[in-house]
């Protein structure tokens, strides 16, 4: 552990920005490093592949490493400091016994097919936070649930940092960025499409209310047999809860399927009712 901290010395005064990766960096991350870089006096990247939140039969294995690439791209976007401690360095005495905690909202939608995923993504984050020394904090919207848990975590436990939230950056023809997308042969990733257009649909329906939106997002997926679809959610951003169809405000539309071998999530935020719309990320409180 001390050597972790002592690998890194914060500039004084002026914002640390931090973004946390798994490596195998694209146009997403880059994005996040971007809009870090205007605001922040110094900016860190970890790279750190946290075998905690990854299940037995998951991916770690062959999740795609790319790390002399990766550093280039740090360069590129003019990273003062690239963190990428290896797992000893991380967690000096193994997995760690005492752990973060995400509590209800990290037993729904991702969490309820990958049990234990957010304690593990909380557990490295809050470390993450102190190893860093950061101040300000930045994240994807790609991943609203692991967002949202973060925020939660900061307010709930009281860390004196800032949590960021940056929108999906997409392919031209919609597809979210992931490093994941590597995993998916040319048939897969026209497959995956109907994830985004299936989004987009429902997003387009949002002055409609609830129902309309879940119908036209539905239509698109269920004309895609060979995408298998795990979930398919209209709901709160805070809570996570269906939303009911009287409810207009802030809402999630977020999207789990299997594509060939591969696990996809993508999400959509809008707001609900009349003059509703697409929405690039919340306004602030909430997710
Ligand atoms: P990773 O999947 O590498 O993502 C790192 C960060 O990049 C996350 O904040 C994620 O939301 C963001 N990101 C990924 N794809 C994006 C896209 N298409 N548009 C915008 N942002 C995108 O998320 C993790 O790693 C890990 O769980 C981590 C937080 C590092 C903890 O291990």
């Amino acid at each position: 552990m001390k050597a972790a901290r002592a690998a890194i010395e914060p500039a004084a005064g002026g914002e640390v920005a931090v973004v946390m990766t798994m490596g195998a960096l694209h146009e997403g991350h880059a994005t996040l490093i971007r809009t870090a870089r205007e605001r922040a006096e110094q900016v860190i990247v970890t790279i750190f592949l946290n075998p905690l939140q990854f299940g037995p039969k998951e991916d770690l294995s062959r999740y795609p490493r790319t790390f002399d690439a990766d550093l280039a791209l740090c360069r590129r976007q003019g990273v003062d400091l690239v963190f990428a401690p290896t797992p000893d360095v991380v967690y000096p005495d193994g997995d760690p016994g005492v752990r973060v905690s995400a509590g209800p909202l990290g037993d729904v939608l991702e969490g309820a097919s990958r049990p234990g995923h957010f304690d593990g993504v909380l557990t490295v984050v809050a470390k993450l936070m102190h190893l860093t020394g950061g101040t300000a904090f930045y994240f994807g919207q790609k991943d609203a649930q692991q967002l949202l848990l973060i925020r939660r975590m900061v307010r709930d436990l009281d860390f004196p940092v800032r949590v960021v939230s940056v929108p999906t950056v997409r392919e031209d023809d919609g597809l979210a960025m992931s490093s994941r997308n590597t995993y998916l042969s040319e048939a897969d990733r026209e497959v995956a499409l109907c994830l985004s257009r299936a989004l987009a649909a429902g997003a387009a329906a949002a002055a409609e209310g609830p129902s309309a939106v879940r119908r036209a997002a539905r239509a698109v997926l269920v004309a895609e047999p060979l995408a298998l679809v795990d979930y398919l959610v209209l709901v709160h951003p805070t809570t996570l809860k269906d939303v009911p169809e009287w409810y207009s405000g802030e809402a999630l539309l977020a999207v789990a399927a299997k594509v060939g071998t591969t696990r996809l999530i993508d999400n959509r935020p809008m707001l609900l009712g009349p003059g509703g719309g697409p929405l690039e990320v919340f306004d602030g409180t909430g997710a």
